[in-house]
């Protein structure tokens, strides 16, 4: 008998908890956060996930054999450490370990000690060194904040004006806050971008799994970035010589160069690959599952992800079987109006119990509400669910995403139309 308790709010998580609910070992679940959709798979627990003693007390009420953490924040903060000194095992990095996100300079660091391929850069904790570098230099550049910034503190810099703007930001107006006091200015790379995703405890990693995500809010990459408003796998042009390549020459050396260090990494590691004419390039490191990647890959974990987390913590990952389904899986992200900019929250949510085939939906800011006896879901985020369809092709899985997401609405909901779409055609060609 197992307690597991999955740390975090968003699609991720739901995709963790209803993936962790299918596996036989598991007689308890706990989401710490959590939204309307985790509550109908396990015990939602009114925890911020990013309060670390939170979540550990809530650890040991629960009696949690394995706790699993979605997002980055409570582990760049620690949670796993401190969880280890209690004796609860947990799916994820130490704290020094979580550093290849936490902080690029170090992932490009460690990339450097592992000879692993990534764009020229260099970094900065000086302003003024900065804004020289910036001026005896060819843009285009990519500027980037040092530490955690949700997501927000890449910006691609196309002019000179650009890239000191982009300075200014983080190291002047501290709009990253202390995640910005230092910078890395790299190169600016081109090519194809791919989520690149292995088990590992350590020192042996599990077959690779890779997923395309799509940034922008609008149709055909228009418009500002979001947290992810789709994704879909397996990617058409990811191939058993590609995924070689990159266990090769990327994420073996790191994990090996992590454990020299002795940090070993256990856990997920996640690669933004670009897809370069000289070959695959790292763009960042993540120490988590992607958001919406998890909610294509998760569907995709053939074996048991309680033996598959359980071993990756306790260096038995050589012993234990990975093997991931290859049956194309496409998520669409339903948003609230407005968002990533201002958006209004409380919009009652329709559909949600319509049948639609080969389809799941995973819940994001979502929340349950009781008015006059009567049970609703009611939108409380920006980004609001994520439906997954899966088929034979990507075509027929985008096909059902979108007649699950046609299903469903909320006053103001928004979708992308094109995610998988350009990729549905190549596969139709071929
Ligand atoms: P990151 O927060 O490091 O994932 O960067 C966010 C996004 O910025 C990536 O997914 C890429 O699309 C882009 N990006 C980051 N670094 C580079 C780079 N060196 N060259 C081109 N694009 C980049
Ligand atoms: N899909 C991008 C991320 O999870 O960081």
């Amino acid at each position: 008998i197992l307690h597991v308790l999955v740390v975090g709010s968003g699609a991720r998580e739901h995709a963790l908890a209803w993936r962790l609910e299918q596996s036989p070992s598991v007689t308890g679940l706990w989401v710490a956060g959590g939204n309307a959709g985790t509550s109908e798979v396990a015990a939602n627990l009114d925890i911020n996930p990013e309060d670390v003693p939170g979540v550990v007390d809530a650890a040991k009420t629960h009696g949690i054999d394995l706790v699993v953490v979605g997002p980055e924040v409570p582990l760049a903060a620690g949670i796993v450490d401190t969880l280890q000194t209690l004796g609860i095992a947990a799916f994820g990095p130490t704290q020094s370990a979580a550093q290849l996100e936490s902080s690029k300079n170090f992932a490009r660091v460690v990339m450097g000690e592992a000879g692993v391929a990534g764009p020229a850069y260099h970094t900065f904790h000086d302003y003024e060194d900065a804004l020289a570098h910036i001026g005896r230099n060819q843009t285009p550049v990519v500027v980037k904040a040092d530490g955690l910034a949700a997501g927000k503190g890449v910006s691609l810099c196309h002019t000179p004006q650009d890239a000191a703007a982009a300075v200014q930001r983080c190291m002047r107006d501290r709009a990253y806050g202390a995640a910005g006091d230092s910078i890395v200015v790299e190169e600016m790379l081109q090519g194809r971008e791919v989520s690149v995703f292995a088990f590992t405890d350590g020192e042996n990693l599990s077959p690779l799994v890779a997923a395309c995500d799509y940034k922008r809010i609008g149709d055909g990459d228009e418009g500002p970035n979001t947290g992810g408003m789709g994704s879909y796998s397996p990617p058409e042009f990811w191939t058993e010589a590609l995924s070689r390549r990159i266990a090769d020459d990327i994420m073996t050396p790191t994990v090996r160069a992590m454990a020299d260090r002795g940090t070993p990494y256990c856990g997920v590691l996640y690669a933004g690959v670009m897809l370069t004419d000289d070959g695959p390039r790292v763009l960042e490191f993540n120490c988590r599952f992607g958001d919406p990647e998890a909610q294509v890959i998760l569907p995709l974990l053939e074996s048991d992800p309680v033996e598959v987390m359980l071993a990756c913590g306790n260096g038995r990952l050589g012993e234990t079987l990975v093997s991931w389904r290859t049956e194309p899986h496409v998520a669409v992200i339903m948003a609230s109006g407005g968002y990533p900019d201002a958006y209004d929250t409380g919009f009652e949510i329709s559909g949600l119990d319509v049948d639609s085939p080969q389809s799941v939906v995973f819940h994001a800011g979502t929340r349950r509400v009781s008015h006059a006896g009567e049970d609703s879901v009611v939108t409380s985020g920006g980004r609001v669910l994520t439906a997954v369809g899966w088929g034979d092709s990507l075509g027929q899985a985008r096909d059902r995403a979108y007649a699950r997401i046609r299903t469903i609405d909320f006053a103001g909901a928004y979708f992308r139309t094109d995610i998988a779409r350009t990729a549905a055609a190549a596969g139709k060609s071929t």
